[in-house]
């Protein structure tokens, strides 16, 4: 996800004392949040407004860097003591009550002449929720739970305030990597032809957007019979996190890709490159740094163990790219907690085509799979939709 597709729009840049409301302030700190989209795995994104007592703006700020000043502390840095006095601090996570890598957040707002902190989430972590926001009552400053102050939108910035940081909820209150799936399809659904070929059926802006995601994650998973056909390079070529080492994994219980010729093993470095084999098969090759195997024998597909084992690398969210057997296997197995789909404005039809979700296997209306909190948007010619999976956050 990112700010434009979350909110439906970008909100634009306000001057220096250009006054905002309560809202406008908020939803530019969760835009904010999204620039640190990519690089603060496995923290949350958290974005930071302020205005001054007049509600005017003076400051912005995020989390950039994993161990790097936290979105509070950023935006602050922007201003004197002089210029926060009286100041309203807007936080899409209640600021922090423990002191890890920096020190705490809430300690440091409560020492500053500000008048008030109003922040989106309260904290995820049972054992410290409420007490960031005690530290700053105790300290005399106004705190206001955004949420729970906006009358009947409660739902929906409850919904975009946790989509915002979803991968850290889904990480913290369940211990489990956060799968997205994304597709690339035609209007009927087809992601390639049964001759396997699939290029290009999205746009550029599309294809520049799957780049982002790639980066988004922490690791992007392919199915043999993708990385066969297509040899993908699955760097990030064309976007605004161009560069990013997003770790790969390869599903391929058997091993068989392992020492054939790949752009994968050009692209990547061996501790970046992951595979999934079944049980008992003990291929190795030197480019691929992390071999594991899953608990299930050749021929079986169980998804549990391969994503305890690439958790436990520290993986914590990964995109699944295709093919149509790995996602449908996501999406059977309720591996997945969002689906990405790029739709493109063409029919390629069912007699040649190759529908992505081709083993999803569904008899009865009633087990039909419903999708929560649908979001759209266009990328030139095509449309991009997202939803979640399954399971609320
Ligand atoms: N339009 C798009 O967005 C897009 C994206 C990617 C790919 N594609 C296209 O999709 C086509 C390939 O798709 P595909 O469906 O044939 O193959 P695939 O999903 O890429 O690979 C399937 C193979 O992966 C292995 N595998 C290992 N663990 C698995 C698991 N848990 N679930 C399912 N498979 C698992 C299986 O082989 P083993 O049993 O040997 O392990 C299986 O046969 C290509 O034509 C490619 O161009 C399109």
């Amino acid at each position: 996800v990112d700010a434009k597709l979350l909110l439906g729009e970008y909100v634009s840049e306000p001057k220096r004392w250009e006054p905002l409301s309560d809202t406008q302030a908020m939803k530019l700190a969760i835009q904010e949040a999204f620039r640190g989209a990519g690089f603060v795995s496995p923290n949350p994104l958290v974005g930071c407004v302020i205005l001054d007592a007049n509600n005017r703006f003076l400051a912005k700020g995020y989390h950039a860097r994993v161990g790097g000043a936290h979105a509070e502390i950023h935006a602050l840095s922007f201003l004197s003591d002089v210029e926060i006095k009286d100041a309203r601090v807007f936080v899409t996570l209640e600021p922090c009550a423990h002191e890890g890598r920096t020190p705490s957040c809430a300690k440091t707002l409560a020492k500053l002449p500000i008048r008030e902190v109003i922040f989106g989430l309260v904290d995820p972590n049972p054992a410290v929720s409420g007490q960031g926001a005690e530290i700053l009552r105790q300290a005399g400053k106004a705190v206001t739970h955004f949420v729970t102050s906006v009358g009947q939108d409660q739902k929906q910035w409850l919904q975009w305030l946790e989509i915002t940081c979803e991968h850290f909820l889904w990480n913290y209150r369940r211990q489990q990597i956060f799968v997205s799936v994304k597709v690339a399809s035609s209007f009927d659904g087809q992601m390639a032809l049964k001759s396997g070929e699939s290029k290009w059926i999205t746009g550029e802006e599309a294809r520049a957007y799957g780049h982002y995601l790639r980066g988004f994650h922490d690791a992007v998973a392919v199915g043999k019979q993708t990385v066969l056909r297509d040899n993908p390079a699955l760097d990030i070529r064309e976007s605004m996190l161009k560069g990013k080492l997003t770790k790969v994994v390869v599903f391929d219980s058997q091993g068989e890709l392992l020492g054939q010729n790949l752009d994968l093993f050009e692209k990547h470095k061996p501790e970046n490159l992951i595979w999934v084999v079944a049980q008992g098969v003990n291929r190795k090759d030197s480019r691929v740094g992390h071999i594991v195997q899953t608990n299930s024998p050749v021929g079986t597909h169980d998804l549990s163990s391969a994503l305890k084992s690439i958790y436990d690398l520290g993986v914590r969210s990964m995109m699944v790219e295709g093919g149509a057997h790995l996602i449908s296997s996501f999406i059977s197995q309720q591996k997945a907690q969002r689906i990405y789909v790029m739709q493109a404005p063409v029919i390629m039809g069912a007699a040649f085509g190759k529908p992505w979700s081709e083993d999803v296997r569904i008899e009865k209306m009633s087990d039909r799979i419903a999708l929560q909190g649908f979001l759209h948007q266009k990328l030139g010619q095509d449309l991009l939709i997202s939803a979640n999976l399954f399971q609320s956050l």
